[in-house]
Order: structure tokens, then sequence, then C-alpha cells
């Protein structure tokens, strides 16, 4: 049996990604909250796994004992500007605390600024629709940085802005009053306003700062790659759902099949590009579809699927996701900001992780500038409008008594962290079944 080892380069951030709304609990002050309690979601986030509560510390802790040198959180801007013109100082002043947790325990912190939430005030003024989006998230951003930067210089300005933008206004699963693909290429186009306000905001704050946002990037496949219909509609979704921001962040122009959108100043605001990958769509023509510009997105049925279907193990999408972020951002440094699996019982997760970081390493060896990994996420959370039936984390959370459940993929990825590498000693212990992809003869 072959033995080898797929080392990573020295100073590779290993770590985990978590937000908010999903971890906190009792964030009563954002739309999420509301859109809950109105009866929207499978469940409520309630005290969700108890981070306002102080169980940070004993995750954090976890993360450590796992070998982990870097945390990406979001803050909550519920919290830190409760009205339009109040500032709740002590909510930043936890939210330090946290930083300093992640500090003193050798982590290196990732803080989103956005992650899907918005106050209730400003969800009450059309949030991101509003004329004035960018200004007021730039207001919340500067005031944020300058508290937080003695101990942060790392920041995601805004989690999944496609995501945001179309589970909303068009699949109506996320909180909106209103629903329309104009409205979505509208909030998508304010979101990249605040972007660019926010990453020039950061820069003026703190000059080492390095400053992305995370994009979820979806390979897609037309469904018969000889039918012209199936690639004309995996275009027109491809565009869709991936470009928005990548388009405006490369050419000043934002490009949808909506329309196109001048926002020149994006041009140029990343650091780095935050990569979300879960899976790879493949993309039907549907004529009883419209909502979705006549595209059906779906996994064939021969897929490994996770728990409940709500993803496939796509491995090699990984790879193709970074090397289209180095085609379309060449020399720029790229982290994957999240890539994970909802399997509650662990049976999938340990060959998901090991093949998907497997595929990492091979975009390393390309010399392509991958920097880090965040598996999502450290424990179970909230899962947005599906609420505790997706079952994420490294760590099982017993919603009712807040313990802790310790997984197999727990060790298997701290040993990855620690060794900074994946063996075949551990795809052996963890995974045998995908051995012989890993490790061929
Ligand atoms: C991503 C979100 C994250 C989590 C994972 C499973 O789209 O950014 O909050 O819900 O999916």
């Amino acid at each position: 049996m072959p033995q080898a080892t797929y080392h990573f380069p020295r100073g590779f951030l290993w770590g985990t990604a978590t937000s908010s709304h999903q971890v906190e609990g009792n964030n009563t002050n954002n739309q999420w909250w509301k859109w809950e309690q109105d009866g929207h979601t499978d469940g409520t986030s309630g005290l969700a796994c108890d981070w306002w509560g102080g169980r940070w510390r004993e995750d954090f802790d976890r993360a450590a004992e796992g070998g982990q040198n870097a945390h990406r959180f979001s803050v909550e801007w519920s919290r830190i500007q409760p009205t339009p013109d109040t500032w709740d100082e002590d909510a930043l002043e936890r939210y330090r605390s946290m930083l300093r947790g992640l500090r003193e325990r050798g982590i290196t912190p990732m803080v989103t600024l956005h992650h899907f939430t918005d106050p209730l005030w400003f969800y009450e003024m059309d949030g991101w629709e509003h004329d004035e989006a960018a200004v007021m998230f730039e207001k919340f951003v500067r005031k944020t940085v300058d508290a937080l930067k003695e101990y942060c210089s790392f920041w995601c300005t805004i989690n999944e802005p496609n995501v945001y933008a179309l589970s909303g206004y068009v699949a109506g699963v996320f909180p909106t009053k209103r629903r329309g693909l104009n409205i979505a290429l509208r909030v998508q186009a304010n979101m990249l306003r605040g972007h660019a306000a926010a990453y020039r905001a950061i820069h003026e704050i703190q000059k080492d700062a390095r400053v992305g946002y995370a994009l979820h990037y979806r390979p897609m496949v037309a469904h018969n790659s000889w039918s012209p219909l199936d690639r004309l509609m995996r275009n027109i979704q491809y565009n869709g759902i991936n470009m928005a921001f990548p388009s405006a962040i490369s050419t000043g122009v934002m490009k949808s099949p909506m329309g196109n959108v001048r926002i020149p100043e994006a041009k140029g605001t990343q650091d780095y590009l935050g990569v979300n990958y879960y899976s790879v769509d493949t993309i039907k023509f549907d004529i009883t579809n419209p909502k979705e510009l006549f595209g059906k997105r779906y996994y064939p049925d021969d897929s490994d699927f996770s728990a409940t279907k709500f993803i496939a193990n796509i491995p090699q999408g990984i790879f193709d996701s970074i090397k289209w972020a180095v085609r379309t951002y060449p020399d720029l440094p790229i982290y994957i900001t999240e890539n994970g699996v909802e399997d509650a019982e662990d049976k999938m997760r340990p060959r998901y992780i090991a093949q998907h970081i497997h595929q990492v390493w091979r975009a390393v060896n390309f010399n392509f500038p991958v920097k880090g990994y965040f598996y999502w996420s450290l424990v179970d959370n909230f899962e947005w409008e599906r609420g505790w039936t997706q079952r994420f984390g490294l760590w099982g959370l017993d919603v009712e008594t807040q313990k802790r459940i310790k997984r197999p993929s727990v060790d298997l990825y701290a040993e990855i962290c620690k060794e900074n590498g994946l063996s075949s000693e551990m795809v052996q212990k963890y995974c045998p079944e995908v051995f012989e992809k890993l490790f061929p003869v």
C-alpha cells in the first residue's frame, strides 16, 4: 500500500468558519429573527450555539486543540448598531474579547462584516434596495473596524452577496418584503457599492489590512453538452449566479443576464478572493421555470449525496473553482473561505474533507496561490431556512442541552491541521473507501 503525505506550504492557514446569527443565539434585532418568528424557517435559531452567552470560549478551545491556526467569524451589525443613531459599545467590547480569545489561542482571525443578517431598522427601510444602503453600511464598517483593528487586519466585507440576493429576491427563502429579478440586480449593485466603500474605508483606517469578500462560486455543467438550449441555460445561470461581483471588480461594470450596471468604484477592490465552494450544479432547459430564467439546477441521480441531498460530493469542483479564480485574477491570493458538508452521522464528511483537501493540494502544486482553507463549520449551527436539519459541524450540537458531540471528522481535521498535510495513514484510518482514489498505485 502506498505511503505518502500531501504537504502544504509553510504558513498555510487551516481553520473553520462560522457566522454571527448561526452561532450566537438571541439575535433578536435582525431580519432573520423576525423571519423565523413569522414561520418561514424549519425551527428557530433560539440560543443557537450560545456564543453570545460565552460558549465561544469552549469552541475556540476545541479549534485550538484541533490544531487550527485561523478562524473566520462574523460580527453582527444589529448588535453593534441597534438603531441608526446608536452604537452598542458593550457589543463591540464582546467582539474584542472574542478576538483576544482567538489571538491567545494562536488563531488568526478573519472577520466578516456582513453575513446575511441586517439590523431590523435597515430591513424596515428596504435594506439593500435603499439608495443609501452603501453609505449606511460604510458607517457601520468604519465604526467596527476602528474598534477591532487592534486584533484583526484580515477582513471579509460581505459573505456571498449572490446567495443573499438570489435566495431572497428570486427564490423567496431568505427574508425580503418583495421579489423580482430586477430587485435582486439592484440589491447586488448596492452590495457592490457597499463592498467598495468598505474596502476603501478599511484601508484608510488600517494600512496593513487585507480586504476581500467571500464569493459563493458554483461550477456548472450543461445536462446535455450537445444541446444548445441546455448550454445556453447553463451560461445564463452561470453568469447570473457567479459573475456579478467578479465582473464588476475586474472591470467596473457589473454584468448580469438582466443587464449591466456601471460601478466604476468597485474595480480592483480586493486584496484576496474568498471562495466558498460546496458542489457543482447540472443545468437543464426547463420551460416550466420562468422565474429562474428557464433553467433547472440539479444533481445527477448517481451523485455521492450528503445525508439530506443538499450537497453532492464533487471534489474536482473545488480545483476547477480555484483554477477559474486564478485565470480571472492572476496572482491574487485565494482563500477557501468555506467548504463543507451536512452529515449528522459523519459518514460522508471524512471523505468529503480528505477529497477536497487533496484537490486543494493539487491546486497548490500548480503554484496556484491558495493560502488557506476554512472548513464550514466548527460546530453544528442554525442553517438559515433549513434550520437545524443540516448538520455541518465537525462537532455535533445537542440544541436542547448545548452539549457538543465529537465526530470522527474532528480527529481527521486535527491531524491534517497539525501535519499541515494529508497522509495516506489518515485516509486509511478515516475514509478507507477513497484510499485508491487519493493514493493510486
Ligand atoms: C453558505 C453560507 C453559510 C452556510 C453554508 C452551509 O452558503 O455562507 O452561512 O449556511 O452555506
